[in-house]
């Protein structure tokens, strides 16, 4: 078992990483100075896998508990699973020295967390991320929200937890395609801020895809490490933060323009990275040879790495300048410097088009 700390001073909290300790959540929390009642939110199939273990070790520990279910899904990251959770916690009589707990991926954790931002003007939050995904990006840096049906994420709040608990055996029951696509976060990390770390994905990707214990407490550490790193600079997003958008410009839109149905967030990120890569290359930021590594890379991780051939790549950018982030009709690109480094650079739409029609 390891400690990663996000330091952010009185908000600081520590995320527990070790195979197993789901079951040890009770003691963690005690130990943490944590008390009052706890609500677990989960969806149905996570709580059929990890549901009764986390209960238990909470009651165990002394705690009283009541269990919220949200449907599965993205769909249900929405007002409405909100409100089923709301409703419980009135029913239950929760007070202000209540904390909730997030078992499972980005979608319970968000939808979580935000009501703990909300209820009674805010309640304790822990998280136990059960996806790669949310293990080494939602647990990291206090952003919960919920989708609005014009907008993905546009209801929210940063609300840091005070606890986070990462069981690394919740992996191997994960699908798969969730795997690889929580592995182009991990990817992303080694390109915006650490060489050696990159290096240690290269070398060990056959021994992370086979969930090799060693391997994989090391990658998700170190990613949220990273993360916590970037976000102690810039919690709130003001300027250095975005650095965790690399690839992500082209990724929103290839999510977007296939209706969120074709692409997880992670595979079109995957994409997206490869695009920013080559827009680097292109601009003298990063040799061929390191472009051909990250191509390599994304692709032995079992992603996507190119925009598929039905897919006009004119048609694609021509959504982006409408992006909420666009300014003046350039789109601030994160572009990577090496492997390693990154740096900000706008481009309109036809300059994306043209720079990327010619390298690729
Ligand atoms: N707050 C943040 O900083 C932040 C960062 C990144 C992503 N997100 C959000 O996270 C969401 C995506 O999260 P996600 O990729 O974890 O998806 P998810 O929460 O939808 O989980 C993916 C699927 O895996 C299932 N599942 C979860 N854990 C499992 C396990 N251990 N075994 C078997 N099945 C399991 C879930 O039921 C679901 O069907 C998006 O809504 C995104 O906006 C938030
Ligand atoms: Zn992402």
């Amino acid at each position: 078992m390891q400690t990663v700390t996000v330091n952010l001073g009185e908000r600081s909290y520590p995320i527990e990483l070790g195979e197993g300790i789901l079951s040890r959540v009770g003691e963690i929390m005690k130990a943490r100075g944590i008390n009052g009642r706890v609500g677990i939110v989960s969806n149905p199939p996570v709580a059929e896998l990890y549901g009764d273990r986390v209960r238990e070790s909470l009651e165990a520990a002394g705690y009283d508990t009541a269990t919220v279910l949200i449907p599965e899904g993205e769909a249900h990251k929405n007002t409405a699973s909100l409100g089923l959770i709301y409703d419980a916690l009135v029913e239950h009589r929760f007070d202000r020295s209540a904390t909730l707990i997030a078992l499972g991926g980005g979608v319970i954790g968000d939808v979580t967390g935000f009501a703990a931002a909300t209820f009674l003007r805010g309640i304790g939050y822990v998280q136990l991320p059960t996806t790669l995904l949310a293990q080494v990006d939602a647990s990291v840096g206090g952003k919960t929200a919920v989708n609005h049906e014009h907008g993905k994420n546009l209801i929210g709040a940063f609300h840091q937890p005070r606890l986070v608990v990462i069981d690394l055996d919740t992996l191997r029951t994960l699908p798969r395609r969730e795997y690889a696509a929580g592995m182009a976060e991990v990817i992303k990390y080694g390109i915006i801020e650490d060489a050696a770390f990159f290096v240690f994905l290269e070398q060990e990707m056959d021994a992370l895809l086979r969930i090799d214990a060693n391997a994989v407490e090391h990658a998700v550490a170190t990613s949220c490490r990273i993360k916590a790193r970037v976000v102690e600079q810039d919690e709130r997003e003001t300027d250095r933060r975005a650095i965790l958008n690399f690839g992500h410009t082209i990724g929103h839109a290839l999510e977007a323009f296939t209706g969120y149905e074709r692409f997880l967030h992670g595979e079109a990120v995957a994409v997206g990275m490869i695009q920013a890569a080559a827009l680097s290359a292109g601009q003298g930021l990063c040799s061929a040879a390191e472009l051909r590594r990250i191509e390599a890379l994304v692709r032995r991780a079992d992603l996507p790495w190119r925009i598929p051939d039905d897919i006009a790549l004119e048609d694609l950018i021509a959504g982006m300048a409408l992006d909420k982030k666009s300014h003046a009709g350039k789109i601030k690109f994160v572009l990577c410097e090496g492997i390693g480094g990154t740096r900000f650079q706008w481009f309109s739409p036809e300059e994306i088009v043209r720079e990327l029609a010619s390298g690729l």
